[in-house]
């Protein structure tokens, strides 16, 4: 499959996405992933950022597009197609992901949006649990880890994002609307846009999901 994700923080793009993978057998590539690996590494990108990210601003058009055309030319699991987590944020990104793939006689195949009121992202936000090495998510309530601060896979310890609290999401929700609410219209104009009510459970969000995969597929 070759789609993307759009939602705000907290929608449940990172939930959903590797379901997707595993039904599909393509890479799953989350740009927000990716930054916080390079913070891990201390790297320069990470060290400037990890400041973009705590205060709830977007990297650079020209390194966010720059990442995803690397991984999308020499990621192995990419060949079976791909599933965008957090990219295009921008439209200046939709355009260039149009062009990267025309250039591969490719195109999008779904554009799906994860629909849901601002008001239902605080507590998914600040009661979120991450271990940081695979991006896998959980939550202190509503998805919580067999044994607490533990991923249930590797029996390592889990964290806390730096940008998950409530201040930060104030300004994470507001870049949302100022700057990829504008791609959501980019899609609409395409065929390929579908929205899911992402309020329901996780189980109902993935069924819906699944409703569109039986329609285009
Ligand atoms: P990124 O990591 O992409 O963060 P985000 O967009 O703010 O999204 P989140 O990861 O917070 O939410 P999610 O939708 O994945 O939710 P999740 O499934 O984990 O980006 C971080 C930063 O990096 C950005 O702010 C920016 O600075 C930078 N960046 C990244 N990409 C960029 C780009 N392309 N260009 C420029 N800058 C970029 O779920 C959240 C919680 O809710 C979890 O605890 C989960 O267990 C729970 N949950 C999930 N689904 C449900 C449900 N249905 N019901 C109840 N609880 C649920
Ligand atoms: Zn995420």
């Amino acid at each position: 499959v070759r789609m993307i994700l759009i939602g705000p923080p907290g929608a449940g793009k990172g939930t959903q996405a590797p379901k997707i993978k595993e039904k599909f057998s393509c890479c799953h590539l989350a740009t927000g992933d990716m930054l916080r690996s390079q913070v891990a590494k201390k790297t320069p990108l990470g060290r400037e950022a990890k400041k973009i990210m705590d205060a709830g601003g977007l990297v650079s058009d020209d390194i966010m597009i720059g990442m995803i055309k690397e991984e999308l030319d020499t990621n192995r699991e990419c060949k079976g197609g791909f599933i965008l987590d957090g990219f295009p944020r921008t439209v200046a990104q939709a355009g260039a992901l149009d062009k990267m793939l025309a250039e591969k006689d490719q195109k999008l195949q779904h554009a799906v949006e994860l629909e849901i009121d601002d008001a239902l992202l605080v507590a998914r936000i600040t009661g979120r649990l991450v271990h940081p090495a695979s991006g896998r998510s959980y939550h202190q309530i509503f998805n919580p880890p067999k044994k607490p601060m533990t991923d249930d896979l590797t029996g390592e310890p889990l964290i806390q994002r730096s940008d998950d609290n409530a201040d930060a999401l104030k300004k994470r929700l507001a870049t949302y609307h100022a700057q990829t609410v504008p791609v959501v219209g980019y899609y609409k104009k395409t065929g390929i846009w579908k929205s899911i009510d992402a309020s329901q459970e996780p189980g109902q969000v993935w069924n819906s999901l699944l409703k569109i995969f039986g329609e285009n597929n």
